[in-house]
């Protein structure tokens, strides 16, 4: 099942002269996760040094500030449920199931949609809120909502390179689909089992 054309995938080793490309590609992941890291830290130390302003905004029609937040979180969630089921697809993982032309279009949409919508979200919590560490529910919430940004910063490095293993792009998108999971589970779902399905 033949991967459609709009969506490229990394470059395979090519043979002679692959190991200089192979450990170019390396170097190139290392860094992508380096700078990664670097984004996640660089938000964390922000959000422990920032003194939290407690400003919170409300949007017409919802109950409070965090239900805008619960409901905008699960939004993003479900971009990135739409993210990696059209990515299992892509790579021809979903057996009997052929890859339809827009599913390329329909994994890098999702996917920018879910890191568009948290953002706002994430602004808030970083400003208002910083990064928590009482608390277990908070601290592991606060790590990953950090750890989402270098995941993404990551992956976007990897995609634009043609030379990274074939491996690297899957553990990038499976780390940022994995902090949206987390981050879903420790707020919004949180968020609707302690208040109800409110608005
Ligand atoms: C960027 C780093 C982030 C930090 C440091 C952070 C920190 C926090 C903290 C400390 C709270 C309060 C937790 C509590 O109730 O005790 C919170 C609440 C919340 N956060 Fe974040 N957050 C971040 C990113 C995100 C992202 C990316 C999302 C969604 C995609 C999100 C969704 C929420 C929601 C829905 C709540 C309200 C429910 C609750 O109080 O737990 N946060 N955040």
């Amino acid at each position: 099942m033949g991967t459609p054309q709009s969506m490229p995938l990394p470059a395979q080793p090519v043979a002679g002269g692959g190991s200089a490309k192979t450990s170019r590609g390396l170097v190139g992941v290392l860094t992508a996760f380096g700078v990664g890291a670097a984004v996640s830290i660089g938000l964390g130390v922000y959000g422990r040094l920032h003194k939290p302003t407690g400003v919170a905004v409300n949007l017409a029609g919802f109950s409070s500030p965090v239900a805008v937040k619960a409901w905008l979180a699960t939004v993003a969630f479900l971009f990135a449920l739409i993210q990696v089921a059209s990515a299992l697809v892509m790579y021809g993982k979903v057996p009997g199931v052929r890859a339809p032309t827009w599913i390329g279009f329909a994994h890098r949409w999702s996917g920018r949609l879910a890191v568009l919508v948290s953002v706002p979200v994430a602004v808030q919590c970083l400003y208002a809120l910083g990064f928590q560490s009482f608390g277990v529910r908070g601290l592991v919430h606060s790590v990953l909502g950090c750890f989402l940004y270098g995941a993404f910063t990551a992956k976007m490095l990897i995609l634009s390179r043609r030379d990274t293993p074939a491996w690297a792009l899957p553990i990038a998108g499976g780390l940022v689909f994995a902090a949206f999971v987390g981050l879903w589970l420790t707020a919004g779902l949180w968020f609707f089992r302690t208040f109800g399905l409110t608005l």
